[in-house]
């Protein structure tokens, strides 16, 4: 779906950008133009950022030796 329609910045293009090491709104600005315009989709685009830098963590040591 369209988060930033100003600038046709989807969803998928914000996850894209999360995985590739984006962590800031700042940053997903410069990279998709998400949020350059309007600024609505400010609060939308940061939350699926959020959302999937979170799902991105790496997993702790501990849960390696355990699962070892
Ligand atoms: S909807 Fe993203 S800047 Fe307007």
């Amino acid at each position: 779906m369209y988060v930033c329609i100003c600038n046709g910045v989807t969803d998928r293009d914000i996850r894209q950008a999360a995985e590739s090491g984006c962590r800031g709104m700042t940053e997903l600005t410069m990279r998709t133009g998400a949020g350059a315009s309007c600024g609505s989709c400010i609060e939308m685009a940061t939350s699926i950022l959020d959302e999937t830098a979170a799902q991105l963590q790496p997993v702790p040591l501990e849960m390696l030796s355990v699962a070892a």
